[in-house]
């Protein structure tokens, strides 16, 4: 299988960093337009393979889209991150332009392509890539809730630790759905579980929402400490959206889908769980929220919106 990953800054170079030691991917493609910067991350990469023992092929590119010709898979990180203070809302006019004229080039030379956006704002980027190239909702996936979903569970993690339970991240199940945005994304406590218990029995209101407050503000944290934002965890996230489709794994992960009715809402990209396998998304799947949670994803939809509501001429 073949991937593109568009924009070779940190995150798209830890996409194909991370897709690499994986080893399921026959070749991946690094494409930017800043000169070199692909060919170089791309040498990097593969000056690792003997020692990481694998055998996918990175390949680096400056602006020719020729190169990422027949991709199954194409990740869209391109962009300008986020500085310290800013929201990711801010980022819209300039990185609407930009995914935009990239969507439009990858699907030139790959038709078949299934695209995971990236750029932020995610949810409304998602949302110009599904009117703007009129495909099939199943192929544009946004990536935002495998991350926060994994920001939460480490949170919870460490709350649990601090109550006194051992917990590492992968002891918990939990999930985040609305917006990928500070303020509105919607940690499901209702149905967080440390090893099948829910957290709720082992954890006070307070130390719950101490957690839940700072998986919201996870990549704000981050970009506070790092002065732009995080790669690790979203490069990480969008491999694994990757790894689902590729391998038709058929796994249950959060992403930014296009909704026509599912959760009350139509025409709106936000994030709910879904089932990822080689068509990309094959299923949504309607969980019950609790009373409170329904009330946030309310509010996480009327944000949404509103951010979509700046994409005008983008749109047009
Ligand atoms: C974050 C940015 C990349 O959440 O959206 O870290």
């Amino acid at each position: 299988m073949k991937v593109t990953v568009v924009g070779s800054g940190n995150v798209g170079a830890t996409v194909a960093n991370v897709l690499a030691t994986k080893g399921f991917a026959s070749e991946v493609v690094l494409i930017d337009i800043k000169e070199g910067l692909s060919e170089g991350k791309a040498m990097d990469i593969m000056q690792t393979a003997h020692m990481l023992n694998f055998d996918t092929t990175v390949t680096g590119v400056t602006n020719d889209y020729a190169a990422t010709a027949g991709s199954q898979v194409v990740v869209v990180t391109s962009g300008i991150p986020r500085k310290p203070g800013m929201t990711r809302e801010q980022l819209i006019g300039t990185n609407a332009k930009i995914v935009k004229s990239v969507v439009d080039q990858i699907l030139e030379h790959s038709p078949e392509a299934i695209l995971i956006i990236v750029s932020n704002p995610m949810d409304a980027m998602t949302y110009l890539t599904l009117k703007d190239t009129k495909l099939p909702r199943n192929r544009i996936i946004g990536q935002g809730g495998m991350l926060d979903s994994s920001r939460f569970r480490y949170y919870l993690a460490l709350a649990l630790k601090e109550a006194g339970y051992p917990a590492t991240p992968t002891d918990i199940d939990g999930m985040v759905v609305g917006g990928h945005a500070d303020k509105t994304m919607v940690p499901l406590v209702s149905l967080a579980t440390y090893r099948g218990i829910p957290v709720t029995q082992l954890l006070s209101d307070e130390a719950i929402q101490k957690a839940v407050e700072a998986t919201k503000v996870g990549g704000a944290t981050c970009t506070k400490l790092l002065g732009t934002s995080a790669w690790y965890a979203p490069g990480a996230a969008a491999a694994a959206l990757v790894e689902a489709i590729a391998l038709d794994a058929k796994k249950l992960i959060p992403c930014c889908v296009y909704l026509d009715g599912e959760y009350g809402e139509k025409d709106l990209c936000i994030g709910v769980p879904v089932i990822l396998g080689k068509n990309g998304i094959e299923k949504i799947v309607e969980v019950e929220f609790s009373e409170a949670e329904k009330a946030k994803f309310a509010e996480s939809v009327a944000a949404a919106r509103e951010v979509n509501s700046k994409l005008g001429e983008a749109l047009a």
